[in-house]
């Protein structure tokens, strides 16, 4: 088995530090050729280019994944989907409320807008007040009569 004494190590460390010095650091020296949209990665003696994320080629080389049209988005069925470089939005559609990814039908009566003694009923984009047994509408809320 390889028993490292003070001298070997003191080599080995030596011809480490050679190494690390002769290597050049394309990254950031600027002579790499990866892509503008590719990510730059340093090993000795070389690099290597990856393209970033929502980019597709091979790091010399990238190009935008269009992910609303290779069906690659999670947009919700009723949301519109807008490709970006290196990503892409989800908009709900008009008449929706959500994230992109979670649209639902906007919820009018979800403030009691009828005020009490009064039920709501959603219809579309507006609401009808119906007053309970007993009590009336009066132009603005419902009053016991
Ligand atoms: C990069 O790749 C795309 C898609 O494969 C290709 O159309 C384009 O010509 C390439 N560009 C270069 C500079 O190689
Ligand atoms: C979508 O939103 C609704 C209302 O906020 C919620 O009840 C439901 O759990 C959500 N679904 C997902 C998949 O996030
Ligand atoms: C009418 O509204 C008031 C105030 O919220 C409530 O205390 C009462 O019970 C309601 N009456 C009926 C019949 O719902
Ligand atoms: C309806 O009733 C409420 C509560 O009694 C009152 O404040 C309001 O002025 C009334 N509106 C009309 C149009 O009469």
């Amino acid at each position: 088995m390889f028993q490292p004494n003070a001298v070997t190590l003191l080599i080995w460390i030596t011809h480490l530090q050679t190494a690390d010095q002769l290597d050049v650091n394309e990254c950031q020296s600027g002579s790499h050729d990866c892509h503008s949209s590719a990510s730059c990665f340093n090993s000795p003696g070389s690099f290597q280019c990856v393209c970033k994320a929502g980019h597709t080629g091979d790091g010399r080389n990238c190009t935008d994944v269009n992910e609303c049209q290779s069906g690659s988005h999670d947009c919700h069925s009723s949301a519109s989907c807008f490709n970006s470089p290196g990503s892409f939005q989800c908009v709900c559609k008009d008449g929706l409320t959500g994230d992109g990814r979670n649209c639902s039908v906007i919820d009018v009566c979800v403030n009691n807008p009828c005020g009490p003694n009064a039920s709501c009923t959603q219809q579309d984009r507006s609401f009808r007040c119906s007053c309970v047994t007993g009590y009336s509408w009066n132009g603005s809320v419902c009053t016991g009569v």
